[in-house]
């Protein structure tokens, strides 16, 4: 149930640093959400980046370094399979999806054991992006993540081109423009971080390059990107390339029509549904997709615009003030929202990275 009164920006950041913190595992992973049937018991790396790089912003910088020690002792389990992958490659002879490297982790560092839609690139780039972001910020040592660094730019530089899941899990079969742009911003995230030999530093930078060249020749369609290479439809994560990601310039005319683009087709009276066509609980409107499309805008001046998105997604919260993944206020479908409920329970409540959203919104309108 939605708050009566509407939440001030400073009383929903208070709240939202202390349920991360209070969240937060031993070995530093950040559950998704705490309760919810599905993600009980994991992190993500596409999440758990962005949450880093919030509480970053915010100073949290105890809790952002013990998430990267997290990742890099992540990373680090599961060295011989980042070996083989890269190898295996090399030869000419790329291994099966199934054995690449997870999309979750449980807080112990394993695969685990429930079968989920693995097989996704872009945690591998957001990690190294955030990691990045917080040493600029902060000035922290890079040494400790030196090794597992080399690893994860090791095998984006090998498997940056595969086809895999999107951000929402779907789509294995598509070369996703937000997955490409996540990758393209860890590489030269890591290159900036200087621990890379002159080998992998100049692979990773080509690789870089080149990516950012495939986005923007096969990645656009009508002035604006796409969701994956080859299609005319916008996907509300395209957002994130403008910012935080900053893969394209906010001021650059495909940020200005990628943003027209999925207001006009995307955002509900300030909510943001993923894409057209999404059947998730419904496909309901998504707090953090409309945090991202404030923090486009507030990179391009339009302060009201940024005000406008991060009040709706303060509207979101539950009277605890927690924040859902998605609210149901405008469904695409409403017809496919017995289906989830049914299957994994009422929507995840709270989400950490939509928290996580928000306060790096407020961050910005805060400044
Ligand atoms: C979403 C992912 C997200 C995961 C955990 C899934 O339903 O599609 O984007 O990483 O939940 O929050």
């Amino acid at each position: 149930m939605p708050s009566a009164a509407p939440v001030t920006l400073d009383h929903l950041v208070n709240h939202s640093r202390a349920l991360i913190t209070s969240l937060q595992t031993a070995e530093g992973a950040y559950p998704a959400s705490p309760e919810f049937s599905a993600y009980r018991g994991y992190c993500w790396f596409r999440d758990g980046s962005f949450i880093a790089d919030a509480m970053s912003s915010w100073n949290d910088v105890a809790s952002a370094e013990q998430f990267f020690d997290w990742c890099a002792a992540a990373i680090i389990t599961v060295e011989d399979d980042v070996n083989r992958v890269v190898a295996a490659q090399a030869a000419g002879r790329p291994v099966p999806d199934e054995e690449m490297l997870p999309t979750r982790f449980t807080f112990d560092h394993q695969r685990g054991s429930h079968d989920w839609w693995d097989f996704q690139l872009d945690g591998y780039g957001t990690w190294l992006w955030a990691l990045g972001a917080h040493v600029a910020r902060h000035g922290s040592a890079v040494a400790p993540y030196s090794q597992a660094i080399k690893l994860t730019v090791a095998y984006l530089v090998s498997s940056w081109h595969r086809p895999c899941y999107d951000w929402w899990e779907e789509h294995v079969e598509q070369r996703h423009v937000s997955t490409l742009g996540c990758v393209a911003a860890g590489l030269s995230a890591a290159i900036r971080l200087n621990v890379l030999d002159d080998e992998l530093a100049s692979q990773a930078e080509a690789t870089a390059s080149e990516i950012t060249h495939l986005i923007r020749t096969q990645g656009v369609h009508d002035g604006h990107l796409v969701k994956w290479i080859g299609s005319t439809d916008v996907d509300a994560s395209l957002a994130s390339l403008i910012e935080p990601l900053q893969v394209i310039d906010a001021n650059d005319p495909i940020a200005i029509a990628t943003i027209v683009a999925i207001e006009e087709m995307l955002v509900h009276d300030g909510g943001t549904h993923r894409y057209l066509g999404d059947t998730f609980y419904g496909g309901g409107l998504w707090p953090l997709l409309s945090c991202f499309l404030g923090l486009a805008h507030h990179a391009q001046g339009n302060e009201h615009a940024a005000h406008y998105y991060e009040r709706w997604a303060a509207s979101t919260v539950t009277a605890q003030l927690d924040m859902p993944e998605q609210v149901g206020t405008h469904l695409l479908d409403p017809s496919h929202l017995r289906e989830w409920t049914d299957r994994w329970g009422t929507v995840a409540t709270p989400l950490l990275w939509s928290h996580a959203m928000h306060l790096r919104l407020a961050k910005e309108l805060s400044c």
